[in-house]
């Protein structure tokens, strides 16, 4: 593949794309060449672009903006001399570099140790829906939450069942959250606008409060549970609005906050007036396969699904684009070269 071109799509600001023709990339050690055959969009791609504009009086004027997407499913082409686990030919799925990314384009290199077969069953647009989405779902219920998912774990009758707050569970990362929260046996409340409510209570929510409403701008529960977690999607909303909806020791573990003195100075209060109630702010950062291989065996066992809100060629991938930033996607957006 060494000096041949491939197609991109490529953002230096937040809103206009440029296609562009540059040179195919070459894997490194310990990667493999995807030939793309699907990739998702993510908030993370225009929030990069949009802190690209800041940085750009410092940036080299030669090269290409980098070309964003983070979710890719296609097939091996080449691999890295250190490369183990797959060979050309191969279906995977992987989860790019947030820095480097590379999915809205026709290849892309991955690390292998973040890339996951993908079996016949999974089609790629399903598969690209769940890196980023699907890993931080996973991530806030598994890592924050304590919630077990595996398929072998028997739920104790005993076990007291976790309340969870799901918010814009009809996004991209709440779609996942729903129904991996059902397999961790708790209630799930969610929100979401009134044309998603039937579709996110299909998807095994408890309860769905419409966001627009007095109800759903409180967050309350309509059967009146106060929420052991927050798995906290949608545009910010302050501590005053979680913090009556909390039990004594919940949490609100926020997807789309920075961490911030707002939330540290939160915390700070919390602990000094003796509150056990907690603001947890994180970023995705993979390092290893294991629950991507865990959330694409369930998509092939089909207990997990990918909700897709539209299809978009390559070369009209600014339509993707648009579509993202208008923050009104149900599901997932999907990008085909
Ligand atoms: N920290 C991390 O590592 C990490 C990882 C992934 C994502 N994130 C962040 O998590 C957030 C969610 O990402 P996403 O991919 O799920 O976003 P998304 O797919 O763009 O979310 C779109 C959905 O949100 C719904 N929505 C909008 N406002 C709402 C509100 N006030 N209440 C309830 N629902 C609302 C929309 O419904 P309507 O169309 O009906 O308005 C739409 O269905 C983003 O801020 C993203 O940057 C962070």
């Amino acid at each position: 593949m060494a000096g041949r071109l491939m197609r991109a799509l490529v953002y230096d600001g937040y809103v206009n794309g440029v296609h562009v023709e540059v040179t195919i990339p070459s894997p490194s050690k310990d990667e493999v060449l995807i030939k793309v055959e699907a990739t998702s969009l993510n908030p993370v791609d225009w929030k990069a672009a949009k802190f690209r504009i800041l940085l750009r009086p410092f940036l080299s004027k030669t090269s290409h903006s980098p070309i964003p997407c983070n979710d890719v499913a296609g097939e091996v082409v080449e691999i890295g001399s250190g490369v183990q686990k797959f060979k050309p030919g191969d279906k995977v799925v992987s989860v790019m570099n947030i820095f480097t990314a590379g999915g809205l384009s026709e290849y892309c290199v991955a690390k292998e140790k973040v890339t996951v077969s993908r079996p016949a069953q999974v089609s790629a647009a399903d598969a690209a829906g769940l890196p980023v989405a699907g890993l931080s779902a996973h991530l806030a219920l598994t890592h924050y939450v304590g919630l077990k998912l595996e398929h072998e774990h028997e739920h104790d009758e005993n076990e007291p069942r976790k309340n969870i707050l799901i918010t814009a569970a009809s996004g991209g990362v709440g779609h996942y959250a729903v129904q991996l929260a059902k397999m961790g046996n708790a209630h799930v409340t969610a929100t979401c606008g009134a044309r998603n409510v039937e579709l996110v209570k299909g998807l095994g929510a408890d309860e769905v409060l419409d966001y627009k409403t007095a109800e759903g701008a409180s967050l309350t529960s309509p059967s009146g549970r106060k929420y052991d977690a927050v798995i906290h999607c949608a545009p910010t909303v302050s501590w005053s609005v979680f913090e009556p909806n909390l039990v004594e020791n919940g949490i609100v573990a926020d997807l789309t906050h920075p961490p911030s003195t707002r939330v540290m100075w939160t915390n700070a209060v919390n602990k000094i007036s003796l509150s056990k109630k907690k603001w947890l702010t994180f970023t995705l950062n993979p390092q290893d396969d294991q629950a991507l291989k865990f959330l694409v065996g369930l998509v092939k066992d089909g207990k997990l699904k990918t909700i897709i809100d539209s299809k978009h060629a390559l070369s009209r991938g600014e339509e993707a684009w648009s579509r993202g930033i208008s923050g009104h996607a149900t599901g997932k957006i999907i990008v085909e070269p």
